[in-house]
């Protein structure tokens, strides 16, 4: 692949965008390339956790390839758009927990691919946007429907129409991202939660995560209908019965 680098570990993988001197910018390749590495990332039975990062230490992601957008007709941009929507629907709908380790401009399509993971750990020098507004569009890879669910409408509302740029510490108290660390610490902070999430049940994970997707998305009772099914299919696999025997004979409990 040219535009992505894929680093499989123990557990989990490391996904970086890696376009540095287009401050990694999405064009339709580098879609089409996440595409191809979230697909077989989900067959690997070996990897429950993927962080996603960008190259270079002054860019997570800096939006979708203005380049590529400028000459578009609405057919192209329709197509462009659903291209990125559809990209990142299926990270947010994958089984495995994905971490978005923003290590600097996160704008536009580069803002909208975090918010598609289940967390965001950023450095000190991010900042986050969505600056569409000044370019004569609107966020089209998914921000006007993820970002008001995780900072609610008011803010979302202020950094749609005014593109002003985030900071870190802002954004943490936004709650755009979980935890600030310095640019130095961002990735080594990202794998000890990967780590971590590579220690539990995959069943558990995705299950879980499944049902929390859909917690904003449908009426409580129906949420709490699926939880009951998923809580009750974990306990036709082994990861319960080892998670349980494991607690009861006071040991740590091996996953496969
Ligand atoms: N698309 C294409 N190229 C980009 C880019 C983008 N989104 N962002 C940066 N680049 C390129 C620049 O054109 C420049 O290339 P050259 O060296 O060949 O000129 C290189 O990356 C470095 O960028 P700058 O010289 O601009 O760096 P800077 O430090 O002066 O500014 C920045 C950094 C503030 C991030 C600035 O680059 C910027 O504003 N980028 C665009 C941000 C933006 O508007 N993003 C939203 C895109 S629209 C979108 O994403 C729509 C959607 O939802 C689908």
């Amino acid at each position: 692949m040219e535009n992505i680098l894929l680093n499989k570990k123990d557990g989990y993988a490391i996904v970086t965008i890696n376009r540095p001197k287009a401050l990694n910018a999405l064009n339709s390749a580098t879609l089409l390339e996440i595409q191809e590495v979230v697909k077989d990332i989900e067959k690997d039975e070996n990897i429950k956790a993927v962080i996603l990062t960008g190259s270079g230490e002054k860019a997570f992601v800096a939006g979708a390839d203005i380049s590529e957008m400028a000459d578009l007709n609405t057919v192209e941009a329709y197509e462009f758009g659903k291209r990125g929507q559809e990209t990142f629907s299926l990270i947010e709908n994958s089984k495995k927990f994905y971490i978005a380790a923003v290590n600097g401009f996160a704008l536009g399509g580069g803002c909208e691919i975090s918010l598609s993971c289940d967390m965001r750990l950023a450095s000190n020098n991010a900042k986050f946007g969505i600056p569409e507004v000044t370019l004569g569009v609107i966020p089209g890879f998914g921000g006007t429907q993820r970002l008001p669910k995780i900072v609610g409408l008011g803010r979302a509302k202020e950094m749609l129409a005014t593109g002003n740029m985030i900071e870190a510490e802002k954004a943490e108290r936004w709650g755009l991202v979980n935890d600030v660390y310095t640019q130095e610490d961002l990735l080594d902070e990202a794998e000890k939660i990967a780590k971590k999430v590579a220690k539990n049940s995959s069943y558990a994970i995705s299950g879980g995560l499944e049902a929390m997707n859909q917690a904003t998305q449908i009426k409580l009772e129906d949420g709490l209908e699926l939880e009951a099914l998923v809580f009750a299919k974990a306990f036709s696999y082994p990861d319960q019965e080892e998670g349980m025997k494991a607690f009861l004979e006071k040991r740590q409990a091996k996953f496969k």
